[in-house]
C-alpha cells in the first residue's frame, strides 16, 4: 500500500531530526506526536533497520548466539520495536518487554509485536530499574541518550547477560559504541563482530570507523512501491550502513575468525580491496582477481559481503 502525503511528510520530519548535524550536543526532545507518527516510521526507516538487524543477528549466530526461547528479551528506546521483531524472529524469546522514554512508542511496539508475534509474552516496561534482562537489545538509541538516559542504559548493561546494540554506521556512533565496548571488555566476552578482545584499534585511527553494510532485500529494486518512496524521501534505498556490537557473560561457543572485513570492498579491474580487522590491528587485505576469480565475482556484485573472510 503506498504511503500517503501526509505519512510521507511524517517521515521526513522525522528524518530532519534524525540527521539534524546543528542539534551538536542538545539531546532530540520526545519526538513521537502520536501513533501515526510510528506507524509512518515503522514502515519505512524502522524496515531499513530490520535489515540491518537481520545482518547483524546473522553474524551473532555464525558467531554462536544460542536462542532465547525461554529468555526475558528486553528492548531499550524500543520505537516501533523493530528490534525485539527481528530478534524475536531469529532467536525467539520466553517473554519481551518494550521499554522507551515515550508511551506512544511503547503502545505502538507492544500492538506490533503481539501481532507479528503472537505466540510471544510481550508487555512494556516503563520502568526498568527492577528488571535483570537475559538478553538486552538496543537500536539506534546512543545517538539521543542525555546523561541520565547514558547512566539508565549502563546499569541495564550491567544487569544483563546479553547484549545486542545496533547503530546506524556513522563515524561518531561508530566511535561511540568502540569506546563503550572497550569500557566493557574487562567484564565481558565480545561475540561479534571483533575478532578479537583487543582494545579497538579504531579509537586509535583518527580516519577509520567500524562499520558494515546489510544486503537490503530484492524486492528494494524491483517493488515500485519501495522505490517511488526512497526516491520521495531521498535515501539510497540500496544503503544500509550500521555498527554493531554483541556482548555475553559466557565465552562464544564458535572461535572468533582470525579477520573481519569492514565497510565495503573497492573493486579494480585486477582485484577488490578490503580493510581488515584484526589481532594485529587494522590491515588492508586485496583479492585478487586472477587467483580468486570466484570471491572477487562475488565483491564485485556484493561489494558488502565481507563474511565469512577466508583464513
Ligand atoms: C531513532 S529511535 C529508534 C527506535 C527503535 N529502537 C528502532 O531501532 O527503530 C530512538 C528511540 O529511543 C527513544 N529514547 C530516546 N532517549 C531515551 C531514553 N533516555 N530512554 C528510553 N528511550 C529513549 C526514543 O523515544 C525513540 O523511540
Amino acid at each position: 500500500m503506498s504511503l500517503s502525503r501526509d505519512e510521507l511528510a511524517r517521515i521526513e520530519r522525522l528524518r530532519e531530526l534524525f540527521l539534524d548535524e546543528g542539534r551538536g550536543e542538545r539531546r532530540l526532545p520526545d519526538y513521537w506526536r502520536d501513533q501515526i507518527d510510528l506507524q509512518a516510521y515503522d514502515r519505512v526507516l524502522a524496515a531499513r533497520i530490520g535489515w540491518k538487524w537481520d545482518a547483524a543477528l546473522a553474524e551473532c549466530q555464525e558467531r554462536g548466539l544460542p536462542r532465547a526461547d525461554e529468555r526475558l528479551v528486553v528492548d531499550f528506546g524500543c520505537g516501533s520495536g523493530i528490534a525485539a521483531t527481528r530478534f524475536t524472529h531469529w532467536c525467539g524469546a520466553g517473554q519481551v518487554l518494550l521499554h522507551d522514554r515515550s508511551p506512544a512508542a511503547m503502545a505502538f511496539s507492544l500492538a506490533a509485536l503481539r501481532h507479528r508475534h503472537p505466540t510471544v509474552a510481550a508487555a512494556i516496561a516503563p520502568d526498568l530499574r527492577d528488571i535483570r534482562p537475559d538478553v538486552l537489545l538496543v537500536s539506534h538509541v546512543l545517538g539521543e541518550l542525555d546523561p541520565g538516559g547514558l547512566t539508565a542504559l549502563t546499569d541495564l548493561i550491567a544487569r544483563s547477560d546479553t547484549v545486542v546494540i545496533v547503530e546506524p554506521g556513522t563515524r561518531a556512533i561508530a566511535l561511540r559504541l568502540a569506546a563503550l565496548r572497550d569500557r566493557l571488555l574487562d567484564s565481558w566476552h565480545v561475540l561479534a563482530p571483533c575478532p578479537h578482545r583487543h582494545t579497538c584499534p579504531t579509537l586509535a585511527s583518527g580516519t577509520d570507523w567500524c562499520h558494515f553494510f546489510a544486503t537490503p532485500p530484492a524486492a528494494v529494486f524491483t517493488d515500485g512501491e519501495l522505490v517511488r518512496t526512497a526516491r520521495a524521501i531521498g535515501i539510497d534505498a540500496r544503503s544500509l550502513p550500521y555498527s554493531f556490537l554483541a556482548l555475553t557473560r559466557t565465552p562464544p561457543s564458535t572461535p572468533a575468525p582470525h579477520a573481519r572485513g569492514l565497510g565495503r570492498a573497492a573493486i579494480s579491474a585486477h582485484a577488490a580491496h578490503v580493510q581488515i580487522c584484526t589481532a594485529a590491528g587494522l590491515q588492508r587485505a586485496e583479492i585478487d582477481k586472477r587467483t580468486q576469480a570466484q570471491r572477487w565475482r562475488e565483491l564485485k556484485r556484493r561489494p558488502e559481503a565481507l563474511r565469512p573472510w577466508p583464513h
